[in-house]
């Protein structure tokens, strides 16, 4: 039984707790929140045998196998190496940090320790995603030319997304999964990178239009926290596209042939989505692998170079 440990007990951990109860194999041993009553009354909703004031108390307990780090952004870092240290293995939020210096020190401390450290990208497991990049393998639409995914919420002016302090920012945040999708589903690597961003008076980004050199496909990815939307994600080919429907939440996925006939279609209602990254985390390390062969992690390292390329 793999025992996780969550560090930071806020939104997202919420929603880990419930989908790691939804996956045999693994069992939610501890949590620590900088406040501890916030940590008891968290482990009190999940029913968590440990809990913690402190994070530096959990890692020391030996109470956990596996760490979740879901704390904001601009901690990453700090705690990851933390984490590690402390002979833990990682499953760090995404961004896994924000820079590519910060994300090389993380992945080579894991190597330096022999201990298995992955992003969270939990739309690179969801049925959808993988039944699209089945159909792109197959060549059910043929050549990809063109991609493209719009991706944005709806963020209150004190959500952690506008905060400098907190890491925040529209790349970050959202820019992360089409950086990691978009390569996933062409089997291939981002080659080359242009980028308009558009900053508050605080410096965080609230808008970007990036352009993405994906080999024989260029992707243009659209990034906003001012509009609630649910535009598909488009994969172009010469015999038809594939439109999939709540981008990175994808629920449904389509193909159409060029005259728009369907040619393919799945839906998977999920309620939680995580599950299934999860489910892959407990296998990676049922085979004794210090890295994910689905978010690998040369593809984190490329994503945090096009943070300081994109934000520079
Ligand atoms: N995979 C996804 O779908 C998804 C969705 C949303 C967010 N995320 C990622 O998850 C992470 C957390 O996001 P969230 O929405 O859960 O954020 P949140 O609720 O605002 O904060 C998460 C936790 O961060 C901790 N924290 C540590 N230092 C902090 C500081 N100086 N100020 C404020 N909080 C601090 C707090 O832990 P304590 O409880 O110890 O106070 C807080 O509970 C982010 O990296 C984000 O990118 C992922």
């Amino acid at each position: 039984m793999v025992r996780f440990g969550i560090i930071g007990a806020g939104e997202i951990a919420h929603k880990f707790a419930e989908a790691a109860g939804m996956v045999g194999g693994c069992e939610l041993a501890a949590v620590a929140a900088r406040d501890g009553e916030r940590a008891e009354a968290f482990a009190g909703q999940w029913k968590i045998p440990h809990h913690f004031g402190s994070y530096r108390e959990l890692l020391a307990s030996g109470s956990c196998d596996v760490v979740y780090l879901a704390t904001t952004n601009q901690t990453h870092r700090d705690l990851a190496l933390m984490v590690l240290d402390a002979g833990h293995h990682l499953l760090c939020e995404k961004p896994l940090a924000l820079r590519h210096r910060d994300a090389r020190e993380i992945l080579s401390r894991a190597g330096e320790r022999g201990l298995f450290a992955m992003e969270t990208l939990w739309s690179l497991f969801l049925p959808t995603l993988n039944t699209a990049r089945r159909w792109v393998r197959e060549g059910l639409i043929g050549k990809v030319h063109m991609a493209g995914m719009m991706v944005s919420l709806d963020a209150p002016a004190d959500h952690r997304v506008r905060s400098p302090e907190l890491g925040g920012g529209i790349l970050y945040d959202l820019g992360v999964y089409p950086l990691h999708i978009l390569p996933f589903l062409l089997d291939t690597e981002i080659r080359d990178v242009r980028a308009i961003v558009k900053r508050d008076d605080d410096g965080i980004d609230v808008a970007d239009l990036i352009v993405l050199d994906l080999g024989g496909c260029l992707a243009s990815v659209h990034l906003s926290m001012d509009l609630p939307m649910t535009a598909p994600s488009v994969l172009c080919g010469e015999k038809g596209s594939i439109y999939m429907h709540g981008a990175h939440k994808a629920r449904r996925v389509e193909a159409r042939d060029p005259e728009g006939r369907i040619i393919g279609a799945f839906e998977d209602p999920f309620t939680n989505g995580f599950e299934h990254q999860i489910a892959h985390v407990l296998q990676c390390l049922a085979r004794g692998e210090t890295e994910s062969p689905v978010v690998s992690h040369r593809a984190s390292l490329r994503c945090a170079e096009i943070f300081d390329q994109v934000l520079a």
